[in-house]
């Protein structure tokens, strides 16, 4: 298949490109386009068939639902409806604090959204992206769009056009190239399908901002748990996820003890001819000149920054033939909860803990 490279100013889209690739999802066609968060696959939301070449296209099991992306409140309804009056306020209360904003969340759906969109679950995930390049877009398509984030799945998600294009070329319509996204984890996951609001995937909106806002927040605890189980909250939990090629391995601990084990790896490594990397804050770099391949997350005391780069530095180190990566552990202030979890679950769902060297 060709796959049609449209490139739009992220800061001033221009309408006419927006309205062909609106009128390409609204036809059953997908694209390719920038969120805030990451970039997404967009299909018309009330299409089973464009959903399931979404599917294809990313090798998605067809039991991890997919997002619904609108522009305004009306379209809300159209995919949407409420289990009853509390779903409705809170869901309201946080629109109005966080949306258009990197924050989904889960209610109950309408028939209007196909079963595989959500696959046969009775609650959508709804949210409004800020970004100027996707709020058109899916103002010139008509219809909610069904996006999950753009990689191949168990991939790192895209937050580059080249991501895009390395995963999706040949595989789908259209792919836009709008620039970089600026937040660059996947937006926090919210259920409001159940007693309380619980967050089922930590984003830029933290389990403090939904407090604020509505009193009270639950949050899944990925680092208890991040293995299968029978009947997960949110699908998307039992994957495998965001890794790169290269085996990874994220310590936690006190910074000395986790540099020392980090210089031993090095060698160890190097020593059996692998080809090493390491993924650090900037304040520590300068200690790995002897691994292969080093990248730095940023300041360290820089949540946003971290969350921008992880996902490129995955993917770099893929590029560069990694095959090992070690990588240590940030605080969990902030959006670094979320990129904590990214880092977790590339490096299979576990955190090893480093004490000092007897
Ligand atoms: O920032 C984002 O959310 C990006 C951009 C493109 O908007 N999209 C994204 O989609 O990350 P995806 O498909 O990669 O992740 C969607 C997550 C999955 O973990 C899925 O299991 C969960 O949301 N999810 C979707 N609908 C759900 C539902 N009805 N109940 C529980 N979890 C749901
Ligand atoms: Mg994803």
């Amino acid at each position: 298949m060709k796959t049609e490279i449209i490139v739009i100013d992220p800061k001033r889209p221009e309408q006419d490109k927006l309205l062909y690739c609106g009128a390409v999802i609204r036809y059953g066609g997908i694209v390719a386009f920038p969120t805030e968060t990451v970039y997404g696959l967009g299909a018309s939301a009330f299409s089973a068939d464009a959903a399931s070449k979404v599917f294809e296209a990313k090798g998605r099991p067809a039991d991890n639902p997919l997002i619904v992306h609108v522009c305004d409140y009306d379209m809300v309804k159209t995919a949407a409806r409420f289990a009853d009056e509390g779903q409705c306020r809170l869901f309201y209360l946080l629109g109005n604090e966080f949306w258009p904003g990197p924050l989904t969340m889960i209610v109950n759906k309408r028939d209007s959204v196909p079963d595989n969109i959500t696959c046969g679950l009775g609650t959508v995930g709804i949210r409004m992206p800020s970004n100027k390049i996707a709020a058109g877009l899916i103002r010139a398509a008509g219809v909610p769009i069904a996006a999950p984030s753009a990689n191949s799945s168990g991939r790192p998600s895209p937050t580059r056009f080249s991501h895009v294009l390395e995963d999706m070329r040949g595989k789908i319509d259209v792919i836009i190239d709008g620039g970089d996204c600026s937040v660059g984890v996947e937006s926090t996951v919210l259920s409001l399908a159940g007693n309380e609001p619980m967050i089922l995937r930590p984003g830029a909106v933290t389990r403090a901002d939904v407090e604020r806002v509505c009193g009270r927040c639950e949050e899944y605890d990925w680092r208890k748990n991040d293995k299968p189980v029978d009947r997960p909250l949110s699908p998307g939990m039992k994957y495998r996820h965001y890794a790169p090629k290269a085996r990874m391995t994220v310590y936690s601990g006190e910074k000395t003890d986790v540099e020392a084990r980090i210089l031993q790896k090095i060698f160890e490594e190097k020593t059996s001819g692998k080809r090493v990397g390491v993924l650090a804050t900037d304040d520590q770099i300068c200690y790995y000149k002897g691994a292969d391949i080093v990248l730095s997350l940023g300041p360290e005391n820089d949540p946003e920054e971290h969350a921008r780069r992880l996902f490129d530095a995955l993917r770099k180190f893929d590029e560069e033939g990694a095959d090992a990566i070690y990588a240590y552990s940030l605080g969990l202030g902030g959006v670094d909860n979320a990129v904590m979890n990214r880092m977790f679950r590339a490096a299979g769902g576990t955190i090893e803990e480093v004490g000092p060297e007897k």
